[in-house]
């Protein structure tokens, strides 16, 4: 299948989710998690870090990493994939929706409405126990992390780690759109982490994979367009 085909297939679609993982920021500068040299897990093991269990063994450790790249994707800005998704959302109000693994907040930045944020936010934190009465995020102990004065109870990234039920609202609601789509265009995952990757296998609609490598998703695909976000959206979802 050809980019033209995928183009046909993007005009003639009423509802389009947009799967979208690491690879769809690399080109704002954010490191994705499995690139051989530049990826996050090249360099540090997910299970020393990305774990209730390393958090709870190291809790400043593993607060100063997720405040380091809070930082860097602070200073980062939404580029011509996230622009060019948000546009097309404005001009066509209800047909696609962007349903995302990343935690940086880039689509919501680039304005894109009601994004499916699969794996929580890094800009926010929440609470590693449930609260007591006397948790009040106004009177946080600046410690690294912050935490109850009075109980001991730390603030933790509100990011979903390895072995943790992802948002059950936001997970139903992908789940849905899945359903309901007949084009769902998979942008910069490599497609092993699930259950976002089986949005992929289980929709009905075709499933283009957008990526400059091969992915564990192209045996799902109806086409694989070779490229980068920031190229390939820009030209596929003109009108
Ligand atoms: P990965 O790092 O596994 O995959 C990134 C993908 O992006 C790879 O397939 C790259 O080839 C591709 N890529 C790189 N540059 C690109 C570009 N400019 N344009 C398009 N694609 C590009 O990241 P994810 O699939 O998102 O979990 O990883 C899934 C989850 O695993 C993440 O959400 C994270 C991680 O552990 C949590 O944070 C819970």
């Amino acid at each position: 299948m050809s980019f033209e085909d995928v183009t046909r297939w993007v005009r003639a679609a009423r509802r389009i989710v947009l799967l979208s993982g690491a690879g769809m920021s690399a080109e704002s500068g954010v490191p994705t998690f499995r690139d051989a040299q530049t990826g996050l897990w090249a360099k540090f093991r997910p299970e020393d870090l990305a774990t209730e269990d390393a958090f709870r063994r190291d809790p400043a450790m593993v607060w100063d990493w997720y405040a380091m790249r809070r930082e860097m994707v602070a200073k980062v800005a939404p580029n011509a994939g996230h622009g060019a998704v948000a546009a097309f959302q404005q001009r066509h109000p209800g047909r696609l929706t962007v349903v995302t693994q990343n935690v940086d907040g880039l689509h919501q930045r680039a304005r894109s409405p009601g994004v499916l944020a699969l794996h929580g936010n890094i800009a926010e934190d929440k609470w590693l126990e449930p609260p007591r009465a006397c948790c009040e995020v106004a009177r946080l102990r600046p410690d690294r992390p912050p935490s109850c004065p009075t109980c001991g109870n730390l603030r933790r990234p509100a990011v979903v780690w390895f072995g943790e039920m992802l948002p059950e609202a936001e997970l139903a609601a992908a789940q849905d759109a899945a359903a309901a789509c007949d084009l769902m265009l998979v942008v910069g995952t490599s497609g092993v982490v699930y259950p976002a990757a089986g949005l992929a296998r289980s929709t009905r609609g075709k499933v283009v994979v957008l990526n400059p490598v091969p992915t564990d998703l192209d045996d799902a695909a109806d086409a694989v367009l070779r490229g980068t976000a920031a190229t390939l959206l820009p030209a596929l979802l003109e009108d």
